[in-house]
């Protein structure tokens, strides 16, 4: 589906579903829909933006590209490539190209490694650059590029480092290994305010320096609109808009697209009143639209049936039988 990208496709998901299996109690499990036939595509050099609220999937989604996760049923192609049957040689590579930054730097760095083993480990992983000597200089490079002073941080170990500085740190081993896409699931959520604008700054310079694509993972659409080229807007699960990032936020035609935009706080504003008859917490899923039981236009046909993503006006799409505006 080509949902208002350009070029082609680097990486693809076609009618994707996951679910996990919750216990109930005694013997009872129930399954636990995280994705609901989910298609999508990440165009060649773009910065595509996946956002919704807490539980709509995002991570699932990344877990998923990664090869963390294996889905239920559905397609992931990387150029075109059939990434669910890949060989053991095939899955070397593909664990190469795609790459993740994940929310919290803590975790995801070994607390006994300092600077210069973490970087090097990927290098060593996969291969790449052969004897110490090139090795080391490629450590040096990537320290650099990610804005921090290799002879200050290299003996550091993670707790010596400030949430930024880790964060930098997971960025450089991400792109030890000349990744072709990363995803970045919500990589400066964690930080405070101060250093986010460096780690997103860093992000986009380096996506324009190394020609990567970027899947960019956020609850927070004020992010969003600082980095992406497009947007896809997810909700229990299924995405219910996808368009360029400008049209979406001037525009939104998805009216939980808007309940999301209303919901941004705007500098020096009390900001919009949020749209009415908008419930706190989404009820049971309905049989029809998801978004339904909290939408404050939805009719019957919406509770009904469940609209498919479909093109509302020129390259953008909605998952809505009543657009706000087409
Ligand atoms: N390992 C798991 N076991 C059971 N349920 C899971 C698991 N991982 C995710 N889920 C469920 O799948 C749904 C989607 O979760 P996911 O973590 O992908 O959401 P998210 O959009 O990343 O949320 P957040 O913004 O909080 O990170 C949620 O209902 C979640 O509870
Ligand atoms: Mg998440």
């Amino acid at each position: 589906m080509e949902q208002g990208g350009g070029g082609r496709p680097l990486v693809e998901v076609r009618n994707l579903s996951v679910g996990f299996s919750a216990s109930m109690g005694f013997f009872k499990k129930r399954t636990v829909s995280a994705i609901d036939d989910l298609s999508l595509a990440a165009w060649e050099g773009e910065s595509l933006g996946v956002v919704g609220e807490s539980g709509s999937g995002k991570t699932t989604l990344a877990r998923v590209l990664v090869k963390l996760l294996r889905p239920h049923s559905g397609e992931v192609l990387f150029k075109g490539e059939d990434v669910l049957t890949q060989t053991r040689k095939e899955e070397r590579v593909y664990r190469r190209k795609v790459q993740m930054v994940f929310q919290d730097p803590y975790e995801s760095l070994n607390p006994r490694s300092t600077v210069w083993d973490a970087v090097e480990e990927p290098l060593l992983i996969h291969h790449v650059a052969g004897d110490r000597h090139s090795r080391g200089e490629m450590v040096e490079r990537l320290v650099a590029m990610v804005g921090l002073d290799p002879g200050a941080v290299k003996h550091k170990y993670p707790h010596q480092l400030s949430g930024g500085e880790r964060q930098r740190v997971s960025i450089a081993r991400a792109l030890a290994v000349s990744p072709d896409l990363l995803i970045a699931d919500e990589p400066v959520s964690m930080l405070d305010v101060s250093m986010r604008i460096g780690i997103l700054d860093l992000m986009l310079e380096l996506k324009r320096k190394l020609g990567l694509t970027l899947i960019f993972i956020t609850h927070d659409l004020g992010v969003a609109r600082y980095f992406c080229d497009r947007i896809a807007v997810m909700y229990q699960g299924k995405l219910m808009e996808v368009a360029r990032t400008e049209e979406l936020l001037e525009r939104p035609l998805h009216p939980y697209t808007k309940l999301l935009l209303d919901s941004v706080p705007v500098p020096g504003g009390a900001g919009p009143a949020p749209p009415e008859a908008v419930d706190a917490d989404p009820r049971p899923a309905p049989a029809g639209c998801k978004f339904s039981p909290r939408c404050p236009y939805a009719r019957d046909r919406c509770r009904g049936s469940a609209p498919d993503l479909t093109e509302v006006s020129r390259s953008r799409y909605a998952a809505c039988y009543y657009p706000l505006t087409s």
